[in-house]
């Protein structure tokens, strides 16, 4: 709906700004890839956020000033466009579509609604055992895959852990179910960092793919936080020609992509991909920076990454504190030579000693991780 109308020059100017002050913000963050400040960004987002509210909720508080704009008489033409873009996805198949056992499933099912019902709440892993291995046939180690149709995919998910035992029920919780309606073949491995140095994201993807691949010839991996739920079904976890990043909108950043070189969350490679870019690096101890160093070296291979389009692409975070939990400030440092050191850290340099149990709904790898275990040798 495009809607005419004539503001005061104050209420225009002061419009203006607020829109300025948004975009020249975000022209900041773009500029900066990969090393943008969170913070920065957050209290950016949130004036991206008033905005938007603006937008959607804000006809009435626009009615006002028009009102008051004609009321005194001054003159500005000025043309609002109050829609908001929206994706329309009609290519899913009908509702009752049948496919047949010896065929590949499709990727746009019936079964796949969208929007996902999302319970937040804490919930034990014994009641989501319960409700999921009635007759859903998951097996051992979260290992489950369709029956009426051979899937497209086969994919392992790994999530790095440590200390958030409560999230991990909740996650299964939403994401199980999805990936049924996705019909994918897939299990679980949650990668617990043991010992007492620094969190490594990264490090613990890299032992979570090769142990993945010991226990099943898988074709694609998808490398998920613990506290990410996604919000909506259509946001297939299966690969593609090029890698792709899933958690495109995150509730915590007001639903926007924090810079345009975002790759945290929730990401996606295929076997060959990831072997290709050798993996993750092994040297980033602590928060923040091994993302932006995965896309390095996925453009470096030669690759562009892949998203979904519109609002399928959004996650909510669980709530949590960073308990203890500290930023890795030498990263700036070592994304500068993403290039040189890709080809000498990543699975190519990495040793480990894994404890592996099979739980119920996923595989449990155990891992001391130093950085003695991951040398360098010629850098
Ligand atoms: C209209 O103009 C008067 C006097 O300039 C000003 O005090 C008042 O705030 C204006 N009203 C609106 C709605 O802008
Ligand atoms: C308003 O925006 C929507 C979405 O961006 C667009 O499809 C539509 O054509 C716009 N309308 C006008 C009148 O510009
Ligand atoms: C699958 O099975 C059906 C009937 O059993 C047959 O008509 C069809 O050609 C088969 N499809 C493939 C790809 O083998
Ligand atoms: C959310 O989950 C909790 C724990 O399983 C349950 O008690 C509650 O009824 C659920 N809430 C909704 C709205 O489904
Ligand atoms: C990646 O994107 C760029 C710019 O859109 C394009 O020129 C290039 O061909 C793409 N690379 C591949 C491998 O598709
Ligand atoms: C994984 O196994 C270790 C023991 O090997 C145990 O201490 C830890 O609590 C388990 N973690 C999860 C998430 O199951």
């Amino acid at each position: 709906m495009r809607t005419h109308f004539r503001l005061p020059k104050r209420s225009l100017i002061a419009l203006l700004f607020l829109f300025s002050l948004s975009s020249s913000a975000m022209y900041f963050i773009y500029s900066a890839p990969g090393t943008v400040n969170e913070y920065l960004f957050m209290v950016q987002a949130q004036s991206i956020q008033f905005r938007k509210n603006v937008r959607t909720i804000g006809a009435q508080v626009y009615e006002q000033v028009v009102r008051g704009a004609y009321s005194n008489g001054t003159d500005y033409p000025f043309e609002f466009n109050l829609s908001e873009p929206y994706v329309q996805t009609t290519t899913f198949l009908p509702e009752g579509f049948t496919y047949l056992p010896n065929e590949t499933c499709p990727e746009r099912l019936p079964s796949m609604k969208g929007p996902v019902d999302i319970n937040m709440s804490e919930i034990s892993m014994g009641e989501v055992e319960q409700s999921l291995m009635g007759d859903s046939g998951i097996m051992l180690g979260g290992h489950w895959k369709p029956q009426d149709c051979v899937p497209r995919w086969k994919v392992a998910i790994l999530v790095p852990f440590r200390n958030r035992h409560e999230h991990l029920p909740v996650l299964f919780r939403h994401l199980i179910p999805a990936l049924q309606r996705q019909r994918l073949h897939f299990a679980f491995y949650v990668i617990e960092q043991a010992g007492t140095h620094t969190f490594n994201r990264a490090m613990l993807f890299n032992v979570g793919f090769l142990e993945a691949m010991k226990d099943l010839d898988w074709d694609c991996v998808i490398f998920h936080d613990v506290d990410h739920i996604l919000e909506n079904d259509r946001n297939y976890y299966g690969c593609g020609d090029m890698p792709r990043h899933f958690a495109v909108k995150l509730n915590k950043y007001s639903y926007l992509l924090p810079y345009e070189e975002f790759f945290g969350g929730v990401s996606g490679l295929t076997v060959e991909q990831y072997r290709k870019v050798n993996g993750f690096p092994n040297a980033f101890w602590g928060w923040g920076g091994e993302d932006d160093d995965l896309w390095n070296r996925v453009q470096n291979a030669g690759y562009n990454v892949s998203r979904p389009q519109g609002d399928i692409g959004r996650y909510m975070s669980i709530p949590h504190h960073h308990r203890g939990e500290v930023q890795f400030l030498g990263r700036y440092t070592l994304l500068r030579r993403s290039k040189e050191r890709q080809s000498l850290d990543g699975l190519n340099n990495l040793k480990y000693l894994p404890q592996v149990t099979r739980k119920p709904l996923y595989s449990n790898i155990t891992v001391n991780l130093t950085p003695e275990l991951a040398p360098v040798s010629d850098y």
